[in-house]
């Protein structure tokens, strides 16, 4: 039976609710059996990731990737593994998604990227790292369809322009499929959502398209977005480039693809080699690289750190656990600030 679960980030009831729990009612009725479910995480407790690498140690001492910072965090990381197919409507908040998504991606998404993943456990494998392979649950990195639902107050796009692009980095790490990543901008003069039935239609569709999407190969997956069509990425479909200093080469900041741009007609083209699609961030060998890259960081820096150690002891010493000392810092804590700022 299809599990959908939808995740909204705004307020209760609110616009990303309203869209979000639209979605839904367009999977349900593509999939009358599915169980859905829907989680509102404004009243959630969702702490930052402390960066303790608790996780990976655990993963790679043959334990699972934990996190140990216990909050409401894994209520929903529960319920996010439970689903295959998931509907995200999170608010923009100074141009991009407000911050409790982003701790939920650095606490979720980054602990099932499924290269790092499968890195410790062919090590399990070839006995080079505590563990039964087996142990850990694969069912995890199954590849779950996912749609975005980006939701701003301003008409201005570029007021909402790192909405749905940031939305984007919630399923990468899991090579999640996406079928939709939708700019809900302008909610200041629409009002409510039900006063746009258009709004009202293409969410029906992205959440009867996200639940057909789960189990389809990439290839079979058709990207819907029929507001702002596919985009300028091939990959994330997203808008956004970074220009080389040099030269024409641009690279998408989302995918970490490389392209080169013309002027064809008047008008802007990229041309993506088809080579970059296939080590685009979300396909695993684009992971892989990312993996091999951080497992290379050891070798690099510890015979530097090693070689270097009595000049950085003396410095993190004096310079930096003498701070306020060594720089005349004000040492005040918050209760006593001198004046009312
Ligand atoms: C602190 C804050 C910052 C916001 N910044 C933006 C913004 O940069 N761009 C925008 O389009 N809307 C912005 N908004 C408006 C919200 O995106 C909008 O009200 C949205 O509907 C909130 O989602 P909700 O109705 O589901 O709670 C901001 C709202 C708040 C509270």
């Amino acid at each position: 039976m299809l599990h959908v679960l939808g995740l909204s980030f705004g307020k209760k009831n609110a616009n990303c609710d309203i869209l979000c729990k639209e979605a839904l009612y367009g999977a349900r009725e593509a999939f009358p059996d599915a169980e859905i479910k829907f989680i509102n995480t404004q009243r959630l407790k969702i702490d930052r990731c402390i960066g303790c690498g608790a996780c990976s140690q655990g993963l790679e001492h043959g334990k699972d990737n934990k996190c140990i910072v216990k909050d409401d965090f894994q209520m929903v990381e529960n319920w996010i593994r439970w689903a295959d197919s998931i509907i995200l409507a999170a608010p923009v908040y100074a141009l991009q998604p407000v911050g409790q998504f982003k701790n939920l991606v650095d606490r979720y998404s980054c602990r099932h990227d499924t290269s790092a993943i499968n890195w410790v456990l062919d090590k399990r494998r070839s006995g080079e790292m505590p563990g039964n392979p087996d142990d850990f649950p694969l069912e995890r990195l199954r590849v779950k369809s996912v749609s975005y639902i980006s939701v701003g107050g301003a008409s201005t796009e570029d007021w909402t322009s790192m909405g749905t692009c940031s939305l984007h980095i919630f399923g990468f790490p899991t090579m999640m499929n996406v079928v939709s990543n939708y700019n809900a901008n302008s909610m200041g003069t629409i009002g409510n959502p039900y006063l746009k039935d258009e709004l009202i239609e293409h969410m029906h569709e992205i959440g009867k398209r996200t639940a057909q999407a789960y189990g389809k190969d990439k290839s079979e997956i058709e990207y819907y977005n029929p507001k702002d069509g596919d985009g300028i990425c091939p990959v994330c479909h997203q808008r956004l480039l970074t220009i080389e200093r040099t030269g024409t080469n641009v690279t998408c900041p989302i995918c970490g693809t490389h392209g080169t741009l013309s002027i064809e007609d008047g008008q802007i083209k990229v041309n993506w080699p088809a080579s970059e699609f296939e080590r685009a961030r979300g396909t695993f060998k684009g992971l892989r690289e990312h993996t091999t890259e951080i497992q290379g960081f050891g070798a690099i820096c510890g015979p530097k750190i090693m070689a270097n150690k009595a000049m950085l002891d003396e410095k993190m010493e004096s310079r930096i656990r003498k701070f306020d000392e060594a720089a005349g810092a004000l040492t005040n804590t918050e209760a006593d600030i001198p004046w009312n700022v």
